[in-house]
């Protein structure tokens, strides 16, 4: 393979599709990012038409062969991620039906509870119950209120499937991903046929399942014309966004845990065999490499509730709103948060919950809600190893990647709050799209999961503050007394 030779990560996250070249030394060699817009057709609902999704990847690669002339031409083979659950229609002529509904989408909760209540043994089989965000739900809600839309799909993708078809032709998916949908069966790595009955679904409508490394197709002449990448190379399965960001940071060990914190956040725990803990709401799962499973627990306001309230508080710039609650230097917020702007998973399964600030009063400003939203955000990563911790331990010392692990403050916060010391590594906030790209490589070298799949150096370790760690213990029962007290309120 020529010295030249550079591996693609395409990521389809929520808030932007981000690609990532690298080369051999595992050197970024060119990187782009497009951002997405989510819409809200009805409260509780999350949609993104797959169109957008191609747009912003041919929109990135043109970016990156714009900054580095020729990248693409270099480029040997590629991997996808993306974000994990959604559901994407596709009718007979090869087109999206309609716009796909994400995974922090909430109306399919009704059907999630008919799931559980007619396949008791789904949690067991299908690594967690049916939560309203997952894939099968989602396709329930369709038969009863889309029926149409249902007759007329030909074959139901998750996202970064939908790109893989767009450039290779073929119908494919990962371990990881397609646990996601909660039509596999976890421990036998194959689709679970009571549950793609109960759906209502055929099997044939669903993509192959291949493990992550492996090859599912090849760049197609069109998709080459239409990309600038080379017709021809290779396409692997990839990985669902959370076992990505896992192969990025060499997670793929039986105890190796780390905390993402990207739209969403994850507590993830590799796990060398399948082990369910339905009722803590844990998401047992098929890891993207072979022999290899996971548990999660699966937050759904992970830091964008930090922008959010940023901008809702007219703060602007999150950064300098960070940098000005961390230099105000208070042990903790006079107000209480909780971050439910999507609802929640992990450890409530509540599609119904929402945002609440508490506890404010005349003298409340805007760094005081902000403050608040990092340990409101932080609190949900408390409640994220608890549930864990009730299969078993969790280790002492996290990792934690992604875009909200870059901030020393809320990195701070976070380990006061779980009173455990976050690793950082070098490079951590790269994510799922440079894990993909270790899996491309894998596809293509012939080396072993042992020498491409490492851990990257580390880059720091943040460690708890003794009194911010006390105020948030002595917080955390108002942060949970809370949630219950208000779970009654919250519209259903
Ligand atoms: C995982 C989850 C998120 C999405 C979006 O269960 O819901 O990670 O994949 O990133």
């Amino acid at each position: 393979m020529a010295d030249r030779a550079c591996f693609l990560g395409l990521d389809i996250g929520t808030s932007a599709v981000k690609a990532l070249a690298v080369d051999r030394r595992e050197q970024q060699v060119a990187a782009a990012e497009v951002p997405l817009a989510t819409s809200r057709p009805a409260p509780g609902w999350s949609e993104q038409h797959p169109d957008i999704w191609w747009q912003a990847v041919r929109q990135a690669l043109a970016a990156m062969e714009a900054a580095v002339p020729g990248v693409l031409g270099r480029v040997v083979a590629v991997g996808l991620s993306g974000q994990m659950h959604g559901a994407v229609l596709i009718g007979a002529d090869d087109r999206p039906l309609r716009p796909a509904i994400l995974w922090n989408d909430g109306r399919a909760a009704a059907e999630a509870v008919a799931l559980n209540a007619a396949l008791p043994d789904l949690g067991r089989i299908a690594g967690v119950p049916a939560m309203a965000g997952f894939l099968a739900p989602k396709i329930a809600w369709l038969r009863a209120h889309e029926p149409e839309v249902l007759a007329a799909t030909r074959r139901v993708l998750l996202p970064k499937d939908w790109l893989r078809f767009l450039m290779t032709g073929e119908c494919a998916t990962d371990p990881c991903d397609a646990a996601g949908s909660l039509l596999l069966d976890e421990e036998k790595r194959r689709w679970w046929p009571e549950i793609v009955a109960a759906v209502g679904l055929d099997e044939a409508q669903l993509p192959r399942l291949l493990e992550g490394p492996e090859v599912s197709g090849h760049v197609t002449a069109a998709a080459a014309a239409a990309t600038g990448l080379p017709e021809g190379i290779p396409v692997v399965a990839g990985a669902g966004d959370a076992a990505a960001a896992g192969i990025g940071i060499g997670a793929v060990d039986d105890g190796d845990a780390f905390i993402s914190l990207g739209t969403s956040s994850q507590l993830f725990l590799t796990t060398a065999d399948y082990r369910p803990n339905p009722g803590a709401l844990v998401h047992a799962f098929a890891h993207a490499l072979p022999g290899r499973w996971f548990q999660m627990a699966a937050m759904l306001n992970g830091a964008s509730v930090l922008a959010w309230t940023a901008g809702v508080t007219g703060a602007g710039d999150l950064g300098a709103a960070l940098d000005a609650v961390a230099a105000r230097g208070r042990a903790i917020s006079p107000v209480t948060f909780l971050p439910y702007l999507q609802g929640e998973r992990t450890p409530h399964d509540d599609p119904a919950a929402r945002g609440v600030f508490f506890g404010m009063d005349g003298g409340t400003d805007g760094l005081d809600l902000m403050q608040a939203a990092v340990e409101g955000m932080a609190f949900t990563l408390v409640d994220a190893v608890a549930a864990l911790e009730t299969a078993g331990p969790v280790p002492e010392t996290l990792a934690a990647v992604g875009g909200g692990s870059r901030g020393r403050f809320v990195m701070e916060v976070v380990a006061s709050a779980l009173g455990r010391p976050i690793r950082r590594y070098e490079g951590g906030e790269r994510g799922p799209a440079f894990g993909v790209a270790r899996l491309a490589r894998l596809a293509v070298t012939g080396e072993t999961v042992a020498e491409v799949c490492v851990k990257p150096p580390v880059r720091d370790v943040v460690t708890p503050d003794a009194s911010r760690q006390a105020a948030l213990a002595a917080r955390l029962p108002l942060y949970r007394d809370l949630y219950l007290a208000l779970k009654p309120l919250f519209p259903r």
